[in-house]
């Protein structure tokens, strides 16, 4: 018999993505293999995202899409899983009966057994009835598993899942304990819970063992990390203190940090230790005290200029990112134009936008959503052009250095190379050596773009560079990250 087939597609944060390659490690110990395509799958697995309405209605027109599949394939095994999954539990099974399964991020050490139960309950309902021809009539396993679940924590990572040879996450704490009013990541995924040293060090050695030259550390407020674990002594500066000793490891960084636990501490873990990433991710969400407050972020725009400028005395090279939301409620014209103060005054490198989604059973959920959508839009489309003023500034004070890439891959256009500095820094240059995959090149950096540069590889046979053409050059700068300019 031919291994069962699965498909999983990612929705959401850097640690779905991750928690998807855990769930594929646990299908693929079962004897599962991976799908090359949807169409072909035996089971289909979306792990999703909650955050905002938009990312949760791209899930419900997607579960539309395979009610009319399993008309036809009453077998096939429907899954959802991650943030959603938590959300809505049974209430997902109520407006789409044909859904087989649904499991929480708190649920996927088990998961391979619920995939599996899924499969049989499908075939005996296959064996008992007639395909279906209304969609009333198709019908899933129904099967729920949320809250009480075996954690994704046990699942001893499988270091070979990973989509990049060079570079991989690592989850280090699950949950959020913070009170913002507008988010439902407490909801999905729970407390705090932060993964001890000897855990994580023990998985680094082993991701670079196995080719890893880059680790970022996730968590929802990573520089928070280890505030559950009493007594041991667990920060995040600790924790990169240990790691930054694995001598084959070249670059470590940590995404997202709050404003709140920027320490002393780790600030100066940050100035010390050279293979630190020179960017951090430490999202302000308004620069108005009043939204601030509102928001429930526990700081004010003084305090968090003030951390900066602390962090800036001592790295100055450290590049800054950020996320703001526009149109929470009640925020008034001069609220908006702070946030426009603050990203100027700060001059981000890089943030992510959004429109307020109000999420049912937030704080803010009760508030009256009354920035209309038009203005939402308008305030979206005014901070992201002011950001990409800023990013392609910062971009061009890099012109004329020569700067180390951690390549990538190829860039879509043909002829080219990607990858990252240490900076976070999106670079191409002319290349069409694929072995520059996982090296680590200098390139000198010839051109800057709105959201990456242009260089030439230096040291290495690059392929024949000839002048940029400005189309050309726009359609790389568009092989950015997706999520910076959602506005959704
Ligand atoms: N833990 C991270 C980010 C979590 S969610 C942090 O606290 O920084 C990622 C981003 O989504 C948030 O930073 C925020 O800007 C945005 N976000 C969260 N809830 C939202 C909502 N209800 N509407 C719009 N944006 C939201
Ligand atoms: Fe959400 Fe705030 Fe936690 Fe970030 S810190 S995940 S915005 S509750
Ligand atoms: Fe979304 Fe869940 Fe991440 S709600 S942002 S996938 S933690």
């Amino acid at each position: 018999m031919t291994a069962p087939k699965y498909h999983l597609t990612s929705y959401g944060c850097q640690m779905n993505k991750l928690d998807s390659e855990l769930v594929e490690t646990k299908l693929q110990q079962r004897g599962y293999s991976a799908a090359t395509a949807e169409a072909d799958a035996d089971v289909v697995l979306i792990n999703t995202c909650s955050v905002r309405q938009h990312a949760e209605d791209r899930v419900w027109s997607k579960l539309g899409k395979l009610r009319i599949r399993k008309r036809t394939e009453p077998q096939l095994v429907v899954g959802v899983i991650g943030c959603m999954a938590q959300e809505h539990k049974r209430y997902m099974l109520a407006r789409m009966p044909h859904i087989d399964l649904i499991v929480g991020p708190s649920a996927f050490g088990d998961i391979d057994d619920t995939v599996e139960k899924a499969r049989t309950r499908n075939r005996e309902l296959v064996a008992q009835r007639e395909p279906a021809r209304t969609k009333h009539e198709v019908v899933g396993a129904g099967m729920v598993s949320v809250d009480h679940g075996i954690s994704g924590d046990s699942i001893k990572r499988n270091v070979k899942v990973r989509p990049h040879q060079s570079q991989a996450y690592m989850s280090i704490m699950r949950g959020c304990n913070m009170p913002c009013s507008y988010c439902i990541v407490p909801t999905t995924r729970g407390d705090e819970i932060s993964r001890p040293i000897a855990d994580l060090v023990d998985e680094a050695n082993r991701l670079v063992d196995d080719g890893v030259s880059e680790i970022t550390l996730l968590g929802q407020t990573v520089n928070a990390y280890g505030r559950d674990l009493k007594g041991q002594d667990a920060t995040l500066a600790r924790l990169l203190r240990e790691l930054h000793g694995i001598p084959a490891l070249r670059r470590l960084a940590f995404i997202t940090s709050h404003p709140n636990f920027l320490s002393p501490d780790l600030i100066d873990v940050l100035a010390e230790l050279p293979k630190l990433s020179r960017y951090l991710h430490l999202p302000a969400q308004s620069g108005s005290n009043a939204m601030l407050k509102a928001m429930r972020r526990g700081y004010t725009v003084e305090r968090y200029k003030k951390r900066i400028e602390q962090l800036w005395a001592k790295v100055p090279d450290m590049e800054l990112h950020s996320d703001f939301i526009v149109g929470y409620p009640g925020e008034t014209e001069e609220d908006f134009e702070a946030t426009v103060a603050l990203m100027k005054e700060l001059r981000f490198s890089q943030s992510y936008i959004f429109k307020y989604s109000p999420r049912p059973g937030t704080l803010s959920a009760e508030l009256v959503d009354d920035v209309c959508d038009a203005e939402k839009n308008r305030r979206n489309q005014v901070l992201l052009a002011v950001q990409e003023e800023l990013s392609a500034e910062r971009n061009q004070a890099v012109v004329g250095s020569t700067v180390e890439v951690l390549v990538e891959g190829e860039s879509k256009v043909a002829g080219r190379m990607t990858g990252r500095t240490s900076q976070h820094r999106l670079i191409h240059f002319a290349s069409t050596d694929k072995q520059l995959v996982g090296q680590y090149v200098p390139v000198t950096v010839t051109e800057a773009l709105a959201h990456s540069c242009v260089g030439d590889l230096q040291g290495h046979d690059a392929a024949e560079g000839g002048a940029h053409d400005l189309q050309y050059d726009r359609d790389l700068d568009h092989e950015q990250d997706p999520a910076q300019v959602s506005g959704s």
